[in-house]
């Protein structure tokens, strides 16, 4: 198979050729995710991946669209977004400026009509010229169903779209089919391939989830962070660079109400780079904070563990903001994702006598870190 900008393979043969084709447009997949990927483009089923913000769960579906040679459809879910945005409308406007043109036409096949009920018996016996293909107005998922072509279609943030639609959806992804009353009902040519994604705002239908193929895509490893760092070609010397990820991925366990994902930590290396960062700087980190820290109240925790996550140096214990009736900030929160022994001691403020090495954080941690923001809008 061959695509129309490419002669790139629509499918894979393996999953280290998903790796390698993916790695190619620029998208570093860990094992994992290459191996769903795989089974999505061999089962022709839907992948859902869930996960917090800025892990790269657009940017696969980008890249797979570039890897496979497939254009890419792209339906971004919002509240109150109705099925006209997702599936199809008629077009109001061409329908009108139709009439218009046509008006002589018109009037000629109400000219015999006695009365109003005639007259409009005469127009709805040519209701099938105004609702025809021609004044169909594709949305994302028909156009997907209808496209000549095999696509790469992107259902963008599900869980911010209503129920309502998420039953829409459903129904499409079970047959690959979307009915449209006055003209039949379209099957696809080619089963597309069809990634959603979720930032877990909302539970997910259980059925939706069945559909699919699911995947948690949580922070990556120090390893393949720095390895997507070196890949955008950021300008920050190496070692800089390496250091970089483990502040951001310390930063990461400070329950901040945005943690900062690999976007972020992109955004930071590009921002040291140009500021001529060639080694370790707390200060020059501590000045562009901003750019991985959105809230004020992040801001502030960030600054307080900095030297300790760049240097070792104990932070000074700043007041929690909420109270035990406060899940979300307080100490309650920060109490309920500790678990025994995952902070060393000369965390919190604990005089050791010692300095503290900047703490590891395992790939399970961030994902226990976005299981505990579950529910609470990140942006
Ligand atoms: N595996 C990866 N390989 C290369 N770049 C990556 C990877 N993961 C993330 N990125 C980079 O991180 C950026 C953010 O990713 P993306 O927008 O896909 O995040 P997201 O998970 O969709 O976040 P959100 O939930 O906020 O929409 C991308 O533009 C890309 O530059
Ligand atoms: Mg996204």
């Amino acid at each position: 198979m061959s695509s129309r900008n490419g002669h790139r393979p629509q499918s894979f043969a393996s999953v280290e050729e998903v790796t390698s084709r993916l790695g190619d447009v620029g998208y570093l997949a860990d094992r994992a995710l290459a191996t769903t990927v795989f089974l999505q483009a061999r089962l022709g089923k839907p992948l859902l991946l869930e996960g917090p913000a800025g892990v790269g769960k657009t940017e696969l579906a980008k890249a797979l669209a570039a890897a496979t040679g497939r254009p890419l459809l792209r339906l971004q879910c919002y509240e109150g977004q109705d099925e006209t945005k997702a599936l199809y409308e008629w077009d109001y406007g061409k329908q009108m400026l139709y009439t218009q043109i046509l008006r002589e036409k018109i009037a000629q096949i109400v000219a015999d009509a006695d009365d109003l009920a005639g007259a409009v018996e005469a127009i709805g016996a040519h209701d099938s010229v105004f609702f025809s293909e021609r004044f169909l107005a594709e949305r994302p998922l028909l156009r997907a169903i209808r496209s000549p072509e095999p696509v790469v279609l992107l259902v963008d943030e599900v869980d911010r779209a209503d129920e309502a639609l998420e039953a829409v959806l459903l129904e499409m992804l079970a047959e690959y089919q979307v009915s449209v009353p006055e003209l039949g009902t379209f099957t696809a040519r080619h089963v597309p391939l069809v990634v959603l994604t979720s930032n877990n705002t909302r539970d997910l239908s259980a059925a939706l989830k069945r559909r699919c193929l699911h995947l948690f895509l949580g922070y990556p490893s120090a390893e393949r962070e720095l390895e997507i760092i070196r890949s955008k070609s950021t300008g920050l010397p190496e070692a800089v660079a390496g250091h970089l990820v483990d502040v951001v991925r310390g930063l990461r366990e400070q329950g901040l109400r945005k943690p900062p994902g690999i976007s972020e930590a992109i955004d930071w290396a590009r921002t040291l780079a140009l500021l001529g960062a060639t080694e370790p700087d707390t200060a020059l980190l501590e000045d562009t904070i901003s750019v991985v820290a959105k809230y004020e109240r992040d801001v502030e925790r960030a600054l307080r563990v900095l030297p300790v996550l760049v240097e070792g140096e104990r932070p000074v214990p700043v007041p929690e903001t909420g109270g035990a009736d406060d899940p979300g900030t307080g100490a309650a929160l920060r109490a309920a994702r500790d678990t025994p022994g995952r902070h060393g001691s000369g965390y919190y403020g604990e005089r050791t006598g010692t300095q503290a090495a900047p703490r590891r954080v395992s790939g399970s941690q961030g994902e226990r870190s976005f299981v505990a923001n579950h529910g609470r809008r990140t942006r």
